[in-house]
């Protein structure tokens, strides 16, 4: 067992580090409050080839593996977790099912403008009755000659209005008394396919997340992605990968929050002397970076792992993803704790990141949905 990156994985964590300290960082704040899309701060990573991580060069990718995705994104998180999930949607939840289940054709069209950043990417499962009950989809598509005609809401969808390329479930039929689902890739100009409302959230509010809806959406039938029927594995196969990524976000954003206290408690004195001499903090501080240790241990895990194509990748992910958005909102709160009433402040971050973390044990599958992953794949 060897846990020192290689000299690439610590390349890339150098250079991501330094970008999001520089370019992302100072421009959370303002992004977050004005609910302001993160265009130029993505511009720059895409430059650096951070939109195609995991797609191979041949693709315009830059070729990662998964354990520097996992660090890179740690690194965005830690700067803006808004920036992060856009990036971390692209590359997991539509480069990725593109790269592993698209036909060369649409890998041409498609993958290769999105590696290259170009556009971005979402992924549009939920809808208003079907979260983590995923099979519930209502939105149906017909085949029509060489066409399919697509009509439903999607919700919940990170990078609506704002992506090139959409991977979208729908119903096409039923087998033996159950939805057959199908996936399908959607350009983002199609006709009949809109933003019909834009959410106004808690945290991560420069990322943007919107209602989309299907009217008379026609789409071509080499547009099927992975096959008719497969729409489900397609789905739970993508976000066996969505989830490293959640789980490294998560791991950014704690560290963030933990950075925060630590300066926090050494500068702020009470009593005559720094917070930090208290053993009341010190406790706090040694709870919170012993469980962000562990939270990525156990991510770049699941993402070694998946470089390994080892099948138990989609429970470690699941276990990943669970242990460090938990995590993560423990530790936003200890961080806040810390800072006293100065942490409920909007004049520092650890208030923000307190917002950024709730969602993490939501999307992407709640953490009762990673339970029920992880039991039904330790008891098989
Ligand atoms: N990889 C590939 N295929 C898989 C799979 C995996 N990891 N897991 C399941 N499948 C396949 C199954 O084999 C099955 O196929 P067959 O019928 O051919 O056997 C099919 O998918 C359905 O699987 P299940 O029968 O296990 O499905 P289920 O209805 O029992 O559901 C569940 C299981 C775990 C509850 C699942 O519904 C689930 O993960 N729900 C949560 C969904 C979720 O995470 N949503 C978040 C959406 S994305 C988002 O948050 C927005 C964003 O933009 C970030």
């Amino acid at each position: 067992m060897n846990f020192e990156l290689t000299e690439q994985q610590q390349m890339v964590q150098t250079a991501v580090r330094e970008f999001a300290r520089n370019e992302i960082a100072p421009l959370a704040r303002e992004y977050d409050e004005a609910e302001k899309f993160p265009r130029k701060q993505l511009e720059g990573l895409a430059e650096l080839g951070l939109l195609g991580m995991i797609i191979p060069e041949e693709y315009g990718g830059a070729g990662f593996d998964s354990v520097s995705y996992a660090l890179a994104l740690e690194e965005i998180a830690k700067a803006d977790a808004s920036v992060a999930v856009i990036v971390g949607v692209t590359n997991s939840v539509c480069g990725y099912p593109i790269l592993s289940w698209g036909t060369e054709e649409q890998k041409q069209k498609y993958l290769v403008p999105l590696a290259k950043g170009e556009m971005l990417g979402a992924f549009c499962l939920s809808e208003p009755q079907a979260g983590s009950d995923a099979g519930n989809l209502k939105t149906h598509a017909e085949a029509d000659g060489d066409f399919y005609i697509l009509n439903g809401t999607k919700s919940w969808v990170t990078n609506g209005g704002e992506a090139g390329v959409y991977i979208v479930m729908a119903v096409t039929g039923e087998n033996n008394g159950l939805k057959e689902i199908t996936s399908f890739l959607i350009e983002g100009e199609t006709k009949g396919f809109t933003v019909s409302s834009v959410e106004h959230k808690m945290g991560q509010r420069a990322s943007q997340t919107t209602e989309m809806s299907l009217t008379d959406v026609k789409v071509p039938k080499e547009n099927l992605l992975g096959g008719l029927g497969n729409g489900l594995k397609v789905a739970f196969s993508s976000l066996d990968n969505g989830r490293i990524g959640i789980a490294s976000l998560s791991v950014g954003i704690a560290q963030a929050a933990l950075e925060e206290a630590n300066s926090y408690a050494k500068d702020r004195t009470a009593f005559g002397q720094p917070i930090a001499e208290f053993q009341a903090i010190q406790f706090k501080l040694a709870d919170m970076t012993t469980e962000t240790q562990a939270a990525r241990l156990l991510t770049l895990r699941a993402a070694a792992m998946k470089d390994a194509n080892h099948k138990q990748t989609g429970i470690f992910a699941s276990m990943a993803k669970l242990f460090a958005s938990e995590n993560a909102n423990r530790v936003c709160a200890e961080a806040i704790q810390i800072h006293g009433g100065n942490g409920y402040s909007r004049h520092y971050n650890v208030e923000k990141y307190y917002r950024d973390a709730r969602i993490t044990t939501i999307y992407e599958g709640t953490s009762e949905i990673q339970r029920i992953v992880i039991s039904r794949g330790i008891l098989k």
